[in-house]
């Protein structure tokens, strides 16, 4: 049996039951391709619920303030994916009359829709004959031809893309696309896949060699880099400060409290020190400071940030936090500011919840 056909087979007995798979509304699929990017099932589930839940058209979307798209996407990471999904509901409003356009290279040309997402969408809604390229279909493709060209090279890309094309029923492409990335998911998983029960054993040229699990090959180690950031929950008169982040670091819309960052670990003292910390505090008379937590340690794709966290409570107004783009806020509402998981693990801690806007 041809191995597009094994893997239609395999699908339809083994496919998850998932809300996007019942839906041929290309929105509904971007929106859950997007999801899915950077993030399982298990975990992007509730999101794209809630997501679609309160966004469930391409209108309510590009109406939306970003703020509250971010706050929908609170704790998923990768913040990028939600400022480029909102941007591109409003491409589409103002290039396509709201119509979510149905040509590959009009989908392509959006913000934050590569070449997988864009075919996952033409294939999944319209049986558009584009093979889709994840993680998975790569990790599939390497071990059932052993491609040993990396994949993380624009040959590799090339290749693989090449590779799934000519794998591809045109009759048959969502299904196809679907099946490929499900049993990637499932079955030939990255550590220990089960090769003894796997419907493609015959055909796989990396269990014969006996090294499926050398696939697929990598280039490049990621370099990772070590930050100290250093938190500043300032509080004078029931009121504390925060700043939304902007430029090309992590966390871009997101806010935080007032942050001093350090190139080496430092405690307290040593933070004290430093000409940020006292320009912060500029005219702001005693400060009351008790540290809540020290050392820990968060980790993202390329970046291991060590955090400490600072409750200060203030004699006088804070006036140089202005000038630093921080804005005053109630402590009542913090909870309606989209943070990221590393502010909101201190929140927890500390039970800063006030939240007056249920996103459920
Ligand atoms: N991962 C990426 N896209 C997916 C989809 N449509 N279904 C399940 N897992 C996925």
């Amino acid at each position: 049996m041809e191995i597009s056909n094994i893997l239609i087979n395999w699908y339809q007995e083994h496919k998850r039951d998932l809300p996007w798979r019942h839906t041929n509304d290309p929105y509904i699929i971007w929106v859950s391709e997007i999801i899915l990017q950077q993030t399982r099932v298990a975990q992007g589930m509730d999101y794209f619920l809630r997501f679609t839940g309160r966004f469930p058209d391409l209108h309510s979307l590009a109406c939306a303030a970003e703020d509250e798209v971010l706050k929908y996407w609170q704790g998923l990471g990768y913040y990028s994916r939600a400022r480029n999904l909102h941007a591109a509901a409003r491409s589409i409003v103002e290039r396509f009359g709201g119509c979510f356009p149905a040509a590959y290279s009009d989908i392509l040309s959006l913000q934050g829709i590569g070449e997988y997402t864009a075919a996952a969408i033409v294939s999944f809604v319209w049986n558009q004959p584009y093979p889709v390229v994840d993680g998975n279909v790569f990790r599939l493709l390497s071990r059932l031809f052993a491609v040993d060209t990396p994949i993380d090279t624009g040959k590799g890309k090339k290749e693989f893309t090449a590779l799934a094309a000519s794998l591809l029923p045109p009759a048959k492409a969502g299904l196809h696309n679907q099946a490929m990335m499900e049993f990637g998911a499932l079955h030939c998983v990255p550590q220990q896949p089960d090769c003894l029960r796997c419907p493609l054993q015959s055909k796989c040229l990396g269990y014969a060699a006996g090294t499926p699990q050398a696939y697929p090959v990598r280039q490049h180690k990621t370099q990772t880099r070590t930050r100290y950031f250093h938190y500043l929950h300032i509080v004078h008169r029931g009121t504390t400060w925060l700043h939304r982040r902007s430029g090309k670091d992590i966390w871009e819309g997101l806010y935080e409290f007032p942050l001093i960052e350090t190139d080496t670990p430092v405690g307290f003292a040593g933070l004290q020190a430093t000409g940020d910390f006292r320009r912060l505090f500029a005219g702001a008379g005693d400060l009351q400071v008790s540290p809540v937590l020290s050392g820990l340690k968060h980790v993202l794709s390329h970046q291991i940030l060590y955090a400490a966290f600072y409750y200060v409570e203030t004699e006088k107004l804070p006036e140089a936090l202005l000038p630093l783009s921080c804005i005053r806020v109630p402590c009542e509402a913090l909870g309606d500011y989209a943070v990221p998981r590393l502010i909101q693990i201190y929140m927890e801690k500390q039970a800063l919840f006030y939240t007056s806007r249920d996103l459920k």
